[in-house]
């Protein structure tokens, strides 16, 4: 067997988010958020499943931290409900949230394991929402405030700090298709969302370099490596159509100042503009210290003039194997992306912040066989590898996710785990990848045959 040395200081980690696992949703002075009063309404989730509880992790992340200790990891990415520190979204700190996370970095800390904080994964207080939410300007600066309290208190020990998870899924699928919280459907709207969140990201990258924090900041964008169906002129132009709408709409404007032109000129004939203020293009692309990809799957694209998207239609090729969220698995997909981000938009560092897979898990006699995961894991280290090879700065990879959890729209239908959790009795089992992964991080290897 030969084995595919990754680079000594390589990161390996995994990742989760607060309102995945946390639950405790009205606990110790926490206020409401988006996603609460989302998951309460009937009909938005699978089975009507909601995050009351999850994975009961805000009582149970001692429990959870030594089981992250038996993997091995090296570093832990979690966001931080935005609600539990300021339950109104600005004003009265409440104090027992922000233990729960200080307490959560010591403990993380204590157990050699970097913690990586995401500042917004999508839970947005309740009361901001009732002002707007992301498409009034105002929250912009509310959450210049929330993360100056976080920097306040937790900067000195947090080296590492994203921003932004995903703009792109908040901005469109929360604001156009409806599918998550608030649940809005309006594209116009959608698009001042995904400016504003940009804007937000810029202000905060620049409060933390005035607080002269020692840490790294960046920001995580979902990529996917597109391709065009066919040679033909009609499928090029729909796949570069979607390179603009799914990776270009965040990536320009903060590695290059500006939106993609194309796309940007069909949303104005379409919506007309939206507000964009004197200098907003130069915050958004200040320096940052590395970018956050996270992939899961490709697109590939070919031109149909019936689809509701500027003709864009997505296919699924019948000889490819999918994940249970129906998602084509396509490793090289990450290997292309990462060469292009570093051709065509960086050469900072790079991390792969979300990659993983949901399939149906089983528990038989106490194990999890989850043999396909652990391929698709494989699989997509070894483009990752590639990558280092040919000389891109990839310097860490964070699974999705530490443990089976919420899954948005889909409820507790969808298992990403390393960890399998009985959602009756909590009780977490590490699966075969867990004990995989266990042992690519202690050999700092994958062997391939
Ligand atoms: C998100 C996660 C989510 C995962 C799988 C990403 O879009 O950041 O919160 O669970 O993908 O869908």
């Amino acid at each position: 067997m030969t084995k595919l040395q990754f680079p000594l200081d390589f990161v390996w980690g995994s990742a989760t988010s607060s309102y995945q696992i946390e639950g405790a949703y009205d606990e110790d002075g926490k206020g409401e958020s988006i996603w609460d009063i989302f998951s309460h309404t009937l009909g938005k989730i699978n089975n009507n499943d909601t995050g009351d509880v999850a994975c009961d992790h805000y009582h149970r992340y001692k429990e959870d931290i030594e089981l992250m200790k038996e993997i091995g990891l090296d570093s832990y990415r979690f966001s931080i409900s935005w609600p539990r520190i300021l339950p109104n979204g600005k004003g009265e700190i409440n104090q027992k949230g922000l233990n729960f996370y200080k307490e959560l970095v010591d403990q993380l800390l204590e157990a050699g394991i970097e913690p990586v904080i995401t500042l917004y994964h999508w839970d947005l207080p309740q009361a901001l929402q009732e002002e707007g939410g992301w498409a009034n300007r105002d929250t912009i600066k509310y959450f210049v405030k929330y993360a100056e309290v976080l920097f306040d208190e937790l900067g000195a020990k947090v080296s590492q700090w994203i921003t932004h998870n995903e703009p792109w899924v908040v901005s469109f699928l929360g604001y156009a298709e409806g599918e998550h919280a608030p649940g809005i459907k309006d594209r116009k709207q959608a698009l001042q969302v995904a400016h504003n969140l940009l804007v937000s990201h810029g202000l905060v990258v620049k409060k933390f370099r005035e607080l002269d924090l020692t840490g790294d900041i960046g920001i995580t964008l979902n990529l996917t490596s597109v391709y065009s169906y066919s040679e033909t002129d009609k499928d090029q132009e729909a796949a570069q159509l979607m390179e603009e709408y799914i990776n270009g709409w965040f990536l320009d404007p903060v590695f290059k100042g500006s939106y993609p032109k194309k796309l940007a000129q069909i949303y104005e004939n379409q919506f007309g503009k939206i507000d964009i203020q004197a200098g907003d293009m130069d915050l958004i692309s200040q320096e940052i210290d590395f970018l956050g990809i996270n992939y899961y799957s490709r697109a590939l694209i070919n031109y149909n003039p019936n689809s509701k998207f500027y003709g864009i239609e997505s296919i699924k090729p019948a000889e490819s194997d999918y994940t249970a969220m129906n998602w084509e698995i396509y490793p090289d997909g990450l290997y292309d992306l990462l060469t292009k981000l570093n051709q065509e938009y960086t050469n900072k560092p790079l991390y792969i912040t979300e990659n993983g897979a949901a399939f149906d898990d089983q528990i038989i006699a106490g194990q999890v066989n989850d043999q396909r995961r652990i391929n698709y894991l494989k699989e997509h280290f070894k483009s990752v590898y590639r990558a280092i090879q040919d000389g891109v700065p990839v310097r860490g990879y964070y699974v999705w996710s530490l443990m089976d959890n919420f899954e948005w729209a889909y409820g507790y239908s969808k298992r990403f785990g390393l960890i399998y959790v009985d959602y009756n009795t909590q009780k977490r089992t590490l699966k075969d990848s867990a004990y995989w992964y266990q042992q690519v991080i202690e050999e700092n290897s994958i062997g391939i045959d």
